[in-house]
């Protein structure tokens, strides 16, 4: 079973919309049971928190339920998982410092060109959901013709 974690700052706001879009976009094409999709901030200061609500309001927007409590990845997570997909170049250095640069071949940016923006500071959440939809579309297309899902 393929394991796909996504990365964030807190884990409220992009991680787990990411989460949740591509499980959605898993659950479309019948393809749920092959994946195992989780989400995880690389700071502790959100755990235990429930998904912001305009993170959440957006996903409903968009006909997406999710429900997910926020963690900080540890590195038995990082043995765990396939591919760690980060909002953000400056996750992938925090998590790489964190494992002491193992697993580095898994942790991949989400957007290949660019950062996720922080809908916490931009408060643009819709912006936020169309470049996290976007690549999470291209990265299934990429499992799948890859032969991974
Ligand atoms: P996220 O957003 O990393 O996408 O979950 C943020 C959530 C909380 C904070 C920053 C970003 N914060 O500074 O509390």
């Amino acid at each position: 079973m393929l394991k796909i974690a996504f990365v964030c700052l807190g884990n409220i706001c992009r991680s787990p919309m990411a989460e949740a879009v591509f499980k959605h976009l898993l659950d479309e094409r019948g393809l749920s049971d092959r994946v195992i999709v989780d989400s995880f901030g690389v700071s502790d200061e959100e755990e235990g928190n429930g998904i912001y609500p305009l993170a959440l309001k957006t996903l409903e927007n968009h006909g997406i339920t999710a429900k997910h409590t926020a963690k900080k990845i540890t590195a038995t997570d990082m043995a765990e998982f396939d591919y760690v997909m980060v909002m953000e170049l400056r996750h992938r250095g925090t998590i790489l410092c964190m494992t002491r640069g193992e697993y580095a071949d898994r942790v991949k940016p989400l957007c290949k060109d660019r950062d996720i923006v922080d809908p916490w500071y931009t408060r643009d959440f819709e912006k936020s959901y169309a470049d996290i939809k976007a690549c999470c579309m291209s990265l299934l297309d990429e499992l799948i013709t890859q032969g991974k899902i």
